[in-house]
């Protein structure tokens, strides 16, 4: 009785959740060559010669897993995601680090913040261990093309899409979830020089029992308005307030912030319309570890303001996986241009060093943030 049961159990779970994946490997031939200089690539614009590929059904759930040759897909014009949005995604990366290993950063918490942006959604979750896998798999295929500058790393675009054909507004019941992988420099051109920032008052990126705290397509859309009109005026990023009172920061761009006033860290708590930021997370992870003061509360664009005109605000800089770390040198609000000029000795600097240091293998892995492949 009990090893059927078990065999049941194995059964539906092997229904809800590929186990297993083919690997189509491109005959060397036909493999194109990594850029010999990553960061003089626009970021995100050159793929590695490989993805992971696989399909959901509601008879036979996650299905077809296949590492193959990177391709173009086609789909019917009526395809869901086309018509309303339904798309996930994360964007995590794999290093080169100095003993020549690839390393992956937090990819276990990258892939269940996917499975948490996909219940938000009504699309099926991934076997996330099994999607780990699939991607080391991955990564040993294209091994040589995880770039090795300082700097560089290899951007890994995990995407979900609904793939029914309709347009009727239903909840698919076809998916199709793909990993691709980019080699990449900084995000921002700019380096690590401080940054032009406009306080946007006028456009939200997020709502009150919206989306904004998951990785879905249409937050990044529904932001370009307000960051074509921050670039326009000369600035480089939009710091995004609350969506009811506009009054206190959540993020900017797409990156987490953060502020050091009176050398105390402070960055805005998780209030449902902040996308929880792995960079963010470490960044606290490491602040507590260090003994550093650091707090997540509500922080206002007056109190920023304030702080900035009286000295006590010495740094403001954004987390991100694409960015790592991001200092801000200067933000407008309301006709207004605030500087802030911050010491060479600076948090900002020091988290940099650090997180990238682990990253690259410079500096030892205490918090087990990193996974080798
Ligand atoms: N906020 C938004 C809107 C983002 O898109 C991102 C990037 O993923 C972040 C914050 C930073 O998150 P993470 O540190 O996990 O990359
Ligand atoms: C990331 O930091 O991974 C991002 O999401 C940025 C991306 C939108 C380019």
């Amino acid at each position: 009785m009990k090893i059927v049961m078990i065999f049941i159990a194995f059964l539906f779970a092997s229904l809800l959740f590929a186990t297993d994946f083919t690997v189509t490997s491109m005959p060397e031939v036909q493999r194109k060559s990594p850029p010999e200089d990553v960061k003089n690539i626009p970021f995100g614009t050159v793929f590695s010669d490989h993805m992971f590929v696989m399909k959901w059904n509601e008879q036979k759930g996650w299905h077809e897993a296949r590492i193959e040759p990177y391709h173009a897909f086609t789909f019917d014009p009526a395809s869901l995601h086309l018509h309303y949005g339904t798309e996930i995604f994360e964007g995590m990366k794999a290093f080169k680090n100095n003993q020549g290993k690839v390393v992956l950063f937090r990819p276990g918490e990258h892939l269940k913040r996917m499975n948490r942006s996909a219940v938000r959604m009504m699309m099926p979750e991934i076997d996330a261990s099994f999607a780990e896998k699939a991607l080391k798999r991955l990564l040993q295929e294209d091994k040589r093309w995880v770039p090795s500058q300082p700097g560089t790393s290899l951007y890994i675009r995990p995407t979900m899409i609904a793939s029914q054909n309709t347009i009727n507004l239903v909840v698919s019941n076809e998916y199709l979830f793909y990993i691709i992988m980019s080699p990449v420099g900084a995000l921002y051109s700019k380096g690590f020089k401080p940054t032009a920032i406009l306080v946007s008052d006028q456009y939200t990126r997020s709502s009150i029992g919206g989306v904004g705290d998951v990785k879905t397509g249409g937050n990044y859309a529904a932001s370009m308005k307000a960051q074509s009109e921050a670039k326009k005026a000369g600035y480089d990023q939009v710091l995004w307030l609350d969506p009811v009172k506009r009054q206190y920061v959540e993020e900017v761009g797409s990156m987490n912030i953060f502020f050091v006033i009176n050398g105390k860290l402070v960055t805005p708590e998780l209030t449902g319309t902040i996308l929880p930021g792995i960079t963010r997370q470490s960044v606290l992870e490491l602040s507590r570890a260090n003994g550093w003061k650091v707090v997540e509360r509500k922080i206002s664009i007056q109190e920023v303001i304030k702080a900035i005109k009286n000295g006590s605000c010495t740094e403001i800089f954004g987390t991100g996986t694409a960015a790592v770390i991001s200092s801000i040198g200067k933000l407008k609000y309301k006709d207004r241009e605030y500087s802030i000029a911050s010491k060479p000795d600076s948090f900002t600097l020091k988290i940099y060093e650090t997180i990238t240091g682990i990253q690259q293998g410079r500096i030892l892995d205490t918090f087990r943030w990193i996974s080798e492949i």
